[in-house]
């Protein structure tokens, strides 16, 4: 089968365990109870030889070492052709950082987002004479990589945290915050690792896909509130949880999605824990709840 998708990074913004994060997921992760995950990370390829990186994370370095498929082929050949954001977040653009080293890539994303790397200086690492920065228009399918159709679309969501203002509209629809479309072999693919909530465009979008990757940042909307780590809510942070009656459990329910699968988890979320009942009620909806190394072929 020539589509595949690598699950480099399971885990949101953070990882598990999260450095400061004394919470019973991250403690367990540490004791190795439950299997620790890195940042939010997915690598595609359409013809099984040349790969494409959707989210660079902080944690790249290591997840390039532990997935043999993305291994250099000689002295400075790689199967890596392109590497794709979906927004201006740390836990997806840090990684950007690891790559340089004069390595041709295609670095893709929307005009926006690179106008957020541009004016970071620190991303000039990315010698432009190598890396070449393509601006992608939402809704125009482009080449990701060879065998590899994309087309980004817009999502509500919010500017990366780190550009927040006074006041933050966490269901902006544009170029902030994207899908991705992805078609091989006759095969529909969607990667949403962020999304505040599913609207009429994606319900319609997502009809009939054969695989999609959803944001699993959390469980319930109040978890980092109830487990007294943080003041915010999912919906403040723009993500969609899982659970609830506007959760994506039930809002997914009935869109004819032959595979569910949820990526970008935040250490609190309790289907991290393969024991929880949380994780088997997930399961029982349908939804896979990848690990890192995980091989998903559409
Ligand atoms: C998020 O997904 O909400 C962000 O990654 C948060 C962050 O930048 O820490
Ligand atoms: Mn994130
Ligand atoms: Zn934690």
């Amino acid at each position: 089968m020539a589509f595949r998708t690598h699950i480099l990074g399971a885990a949101a913004g953070g990882g598990l365990p999260q450095w400061n994060c004394g919470c019973p997921n991250c403690n367990a992760a540490r004791r190795g109870e439950i299997p620790a995950q890195t940042q939010s990370s997915l690598a595609v390829t359409g013809d099984g030889e040349h790969w494409a990186i959707l989210n660079a994370s902080p944690d790249i370095r290591a997840q390039l070492m532990d997935c043999a498929a993305l291994h250099p082929t000689d002295l400075r050949a790689l199967p890596l052709h392109s590497v794709l954001v979906t927004n201006g977040d740390i836990d997806h653009v840090a990684g950007l950082l690891t790559l340089r080293e004069m390595q041709p890539f295609q670095l893709f994303a929307t005009e926006t987002i690179h106008g957020v790397l541009r004016d970071n200086p620190i991303f000039d690492a990315l010698n432009a004479s190598v890396v070449s920065r393509q601006p992608i228009a939402l809704d125009a399918p482009f080449n990701l990589a060879p065998g590899l159709s994309a087309t980004l679309f817009a999502v509500p969501g919010k500017v990366p945290l780190y550009m927040e203002g006074e006041t933050v509209e966490t269901q902006l629809l544009g170029e902030n915050t994207v899908g991705v479309e992805l078609i091989a072999g006759g095969k529909r693919v969607y990667y949403i690792p962020g999304c505040a909530c599913l609207n009429d465009d994606l319900r319609t979008r997502l009809t009939g896909a054969d695989l999609l990757f959803f944001d699993g940042t959390l469980w319930a909307d109040d978890e980092m509130i109830t487990n007294r780590l943080g003041q915010k809510t999912g919906a403040r942070m723009g993500h969609m949880s899982m659970s609830g009656d506007s959760g994506s459990l039930h809002a997914f329910d009935g869109l004819g999605i032959a595979r569910k699968v949820f990526v970008h988890m935040n250490n609190t979320n309790p289907v991290l824990r393969p024991d929880s009942a949380e994780r088997a009620t997930a399961e029982a909806a349908g939804w896979t709840i990848v690990t890192d190394g995980m091989e998903v072929t559409p």
